[in-house]
This record gives C-alpha cells, sequence and structure tokens, in this order.
C-alpha cells in the first residue's frame, strides 16, 4: 500500500501540479478543498494526466470539527502538504478578518486534528513575502523576516511560527514549510495551470491573457525603480519545479532525514529577472507581440528579490531546472488551451 499524503487546497494551481508529482512518485493522495477559488474538473484532469484519480473531499477547513472528524475517518494518511489558503494579495488588505480566520485557524485545525490522530509530517506552503523588501540579495534562509506588506503575507509568517512553536512542542510533528518565490507556468499537458479568478493580479495571467485578447494591454506598473532597465525583479520559479520540491521535501520527511521538526527553504531559481525581461522572454518565447504600457507603481511592490537556494540544493537536492523561455511557453499553451486557441 502507497503511503497516503493529505494535499489541502488540491484543486489550486500549485496543489494541483504538486498532486500530479505526488501520484507519478508513487504515492497515493486525497485531496480536501472547499473549492472557493478552483474547480472540481481540476480533480478529472490531474486523472488525465497521471491515470489516477486522487480521493477528494469538499469541506472547509477552518470548521474545527469537520477537520478532526476527516482525520479520524483517514487514519493512514502518513503526511499532509497544506496549501489550502486566501492568497489575494489586495484583497487581504480589504479584509483582513477573513484573511486571518481562514488562513490561521485552518493551519491550527491541522495541527490539532494530526497530533490527536496520530499524522507526524507536515509541509507548508509559505512564501518569499515573509522577506518584505530585504537589505541584501540574494536572500538565504538567515535573511531576517520584515513585516509583511499585506495581511496575506503576514499570515504566511504567523503560520511559520504557528508550525514551529507546535514542533517545538510536539518533538514528534515534523514540519517543514517551503519559502516560494513567484510561481508561474503550467503542466506540460496544458490541462491544468493557473486559473485566476476575475482580473489576475499577477504578471504571468495577465500576460497570457491579454495575449489571448482578454485584456488590451499590459500595464507595467512602473520603470523608475533602482534596477538595470528600471523594473522591478522577482524570482520566477515553474510551478512543476517547485512542485518536485514538495515530493522531495515529503521524503525527507517519511525517511527521517530532517535535521530538526522544524526546517524551513527557500524554493526559487537564484535567477532575478526584471518585468521587462520576463515580457521580452515571453515574445521570444511564444512569437506573440505584446502590447503593453508603462503606468505607476502598485503600492506594496518591494523593488526586488531573489532567492539564494542553497539549502535547498544542499540539503534536500532539489533545484529548479526548467528554463524560463519552456515555462512562459507552457503558461501560454495553458492560456490558448482554456480560451480554446489553436
Ligand atoms: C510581479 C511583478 C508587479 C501585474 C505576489 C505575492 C506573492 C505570491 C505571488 C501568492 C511586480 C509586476 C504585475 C501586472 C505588473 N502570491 N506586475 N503588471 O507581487 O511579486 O507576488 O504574487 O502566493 O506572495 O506577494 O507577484 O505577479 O503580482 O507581480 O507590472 O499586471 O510584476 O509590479 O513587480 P508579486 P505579481
Amino acid at each position: 500500500m502507497a503511503n497516503l499524503i493529505l494535499v489541502t487546497g488540491g484543486t489550486g494551481f500549485i496543489g494541483s501540479h504538486t498532486v500530479v508529482e505526488l501520484q507519478q512518485a508513487g504515492y497515493d493522495v486525497i485531496i480536501v478543498d472547499n473549492l472557493s477559488n478552483s474547480k472540481i474538473e481540476v480533480v478529472d484532469n490531474i486523472a488525465k494526466i497521471t491515470g489516477k484519480r486522487p480521493e477528494f473531499e469538499n469541506f472547509d477547513l477552518s470548521n474545527r470539527a469537520d477537520v478532526l472528524n476527516f482525520f479520524l475517518r483517514h487514519k493512514d494518511i502518513k503526511a499532509v502538504i497544506h496549501f489550502a489558503a486566501f492568497k489575494a494579495v489586495g484583497e487581504s488588505v480589504n479584509k483582513p478578518l477573513e484573511y486571518y480566520r481562514n488562513n490561521v485557524n485552518s493551519l491550527m485545525n491541522i495541527l490539532e486534528a494530526m497530533k490527536f490522530t496520530g499524522v507526524h509530517n507536515l509541509v507548508f506552503s509559505s512564501s518569499c513575502t515573509v522577506y518584505g523588501q530585504p537589505e541584501k540579495l540574494p536572500v538565504t534562509e538567515a535573511t531576517p523576516r520584515l513585516p509583511a506588506e499585506s495581511p496575506y503575507g503576514n499570515t504566511k509568517a504567523v503560520n511559520e511560527d504557528i508550525i514551529r512553536d507546535f514542533c517545538h512542542a510536539n518533538a514528534d510533528i515534523n514540519g517543514i514549510a517551503l519559502r516560494y518565490f513567484n510561481p508561474i507556468g503550467a503542466h506540460p499537458s496544458a490541462l491544468i495551470g493557473e486559473s485566476p479568478v476575475g482580473v489576475p493580479n499577477n504578471l504571468v495571467p495577465y500576460i497570457t491573457q491579454t495575449a489571448a485578447g482578454l485584456r488590451k494591454e499590459l500595464s507595467i506598473f512602473g520603470n523608475d525603480y533602482n534596477t538595470p532597465d528600471g523594473t522591478p525583479i522577482r524570482d520566477y520559479i515553474n510551478v512543476v519545479d517547485l512542485s518536485k520540491a514538495h515530493v522531495v521535501a515529503i521524503a525527507r520527511l517519511l525517511n527521517g532525514k530532517n535535521k530538526s521538526n522544524y526546517e524551513y527553504f527557500n524554493i526559487g531559481t537564484g535567477k532575478g529577472l526584471s518585468v521587462m525581461e520576463l515580457v521580452n522572454a515571453f515574445m521570444k518565447a511564444t512569437g506573440v507581440n505584446l502590447p503593453y504600457k508603462i503606468v505607476a507603481r502598485r503600492a506594496g511592490d518591494i523593488e526586488q528579490i531573489y532567492a539564494d537556494t542553497t539549502l535547498a540544493n544542499n540539503e534536500l537536492g532539489w533545484k529548479a531546472e526548467v528554463p524560463i523561455e519552456d515555462t512562459l511557453a507552457s503558461a501560454w499553451n495553458w492560456e490558448k488551451h482554456v480560451r480554446g486557441i489553436k
């Protein structure tokens, strides 16, 4: 019997790609998702890719009783990967209580139920947003966290601290937080990808929707930053590479290779790209001429951040592999699949 992994938020962007990689690595998967920001068809598409349909349950993880009941019904879970969370930076500024109630209570319910039912391993979806605008680049795991730019970002920092403290209090619970940089792209099958609801906040889905003709042009939020071409720099990581980091983290915990019972790793490419460089790379990779204009800066944006991934490379034996052009082409192929564009 293969090890059963619970993936919360498993019909979401990173969650769905991670379910595919887990199944292809030989794990069985059960997804819990309340479909507040994703569709049940994602489960069908995962099955089309892997030939195995993950189990699925739809309920709200912020409901303490439902979470405990779930764990009592699934005593064979060997580890949890926790993605489920609200994640819109701008929305979180307007709805802080919803974000804290959902993102923090869900995690606490999961930790409590794990303890109660004897599930020992958790991988948590964290974010480079916990670093704010770092003084020194690239950021390592020793780089101090700075106050988050948004309630969303603060829920990631708070949740890291909750896991750290819970693992400190419970030697039999092992946690790993993966601090993602900017996840982009889609599975090469073009059957799963990023499906933002409404107008995309993030750069790459806005680019692909512009390329598909859904948006008139891309607005580039400011070119007066202190960077080589004036546009902000980020570390854009392929979503399949990112998903593979979760499989490696799970194996580390199941095989007892973790060096302490709470660890955290930067998961990026180690390379910074400016918005302009990414736009040019998209046009080169796809042959699409992308209309864009420079507009004012977006409030809350930091100037630049990219990862030092030495720890993940050495400790996890994981490294980002997909070149940016292939990643951008995969995002475009996904968009064309969704829009029925040949
Ligand atoms: C990237 C760059 C924008 C849109 C956020 C969250 C992070 C994670 C990823 C959830 C910035 C510029 C963007 C556009 C633009 N979220 N941009 N025009 O802000 O780095 O990170 O999303 O897990 O936690 O903080 O990502 O894609 O929004 O922006 O010029 O229409 O693209 O100014 O420089 P960001 P992003």
